[in-house]
């Protein structure tokens, strides 16, 4: 299902964004340069405009930057059709968001076969994928729960089961704590780093949540839409 990748590397450069609206241009992305690595999970922190999202919807191709390259583990978002881009995406990038994003009405075992099924995995596949996945997140018991029934803790870690049972090489996480309280996410936090980190997998997570700065390998500061400074954490 995922691609066989050419290259190690996630590089951006010199990538900018702006957004116009009425008649005033907020200047999201500076020339902008990014670089991650499979096996590295990556933070990207800065204060509320500085462009965060912007860069992760940049690097998964939900948003077409103006100007630079980007080149996604030997794949050249730029000047892809977009066919391309969202077939590349589906087979090989997760989401995970602040909010969830899970589909009231489907169960939690429904929610996690979404990228199975647009991935054209085989029927017979699809159960015991899923079984495996939330058993990984801790959660078995809840394969026919639906959404409203679980802790925003638990919607979490199906969501993260969600992004991952596909075997993505590219997991985008913009917020995945912050509408949790310490504890939850800290949990939240190691399963990401224990699940979602392997030798052919890229983490990147944007945050504000102070507490879970120490689950980096590496974090990126960025202000007013430019990459400030960045430092490598020992872990
Ligand atoms: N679709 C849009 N149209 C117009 N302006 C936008 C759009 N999306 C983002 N912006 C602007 O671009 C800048 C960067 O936004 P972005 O969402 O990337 O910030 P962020 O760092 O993720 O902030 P937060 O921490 O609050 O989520 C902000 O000034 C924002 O208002
Ligand atoms: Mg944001």
């Amino acid at each position: 299902m995922p691609d066989q990748l050419e290259s190690k590397e996630l590089k951006i450069t010199a990538v900018t964004k702006n957004f116009s609206q009425g008649g005033e241009v907020t200047h999201a992305l500076r020339s902008v340069d990014f670089q991650a690595r499979l096996g590295e999970l990556v933070m990207i922190v800065g204060p509320s405009g500085s462009g965060k999202t912007t860069l992760l919807s940049v690097i998964a191709g939900t948003l077409s930057a103006d100007m630079g390259t980007i080149d996604l583990f030997g794949f050249t978002l730029s000047g892809a059709k977009s066919s391309a881009i969202t077939s590349f995406r589906k087979r090989n990038i997760g989401f995970i968001f602040q909010q969830f994003h899970l589909i009231p009405t489907l169960t939690c075992a429904e929610n996690i076969s979404i990228p199975l099924i647009l991935n054209g995995v085989a029927p017979e596949e699809i159960k015991p994928r899923i079984k495996e996945v939330l058993s990984e997140v801790g959660i078995e018991e809840k394969y026919n729960a639906f959404p409203k029934q679980l802790s925003g803790g638990q919607q979490q870690r199906v969501a993260i089961a969600r992004a991952l049972v596909h075997h993505p090489h590219l997991i985008i996480c913009d917020e995945p704590t912050s509408a949790l309280d310490a504890e939850t996410g800290s949990n939240i936090m190691e399963i990401i780093r224990h699940l979602a980190i392997a030798k052919d997998r890229c983490v990147i997570v944007v945050t504000h949540d102070a507490r879970i700065f120490k689950y980096a390998d590496r974090t990126v500061n960025m202000d007013d839409g430019r990459i400030r400074s960045e430092e490598k954490n020992h872990r």
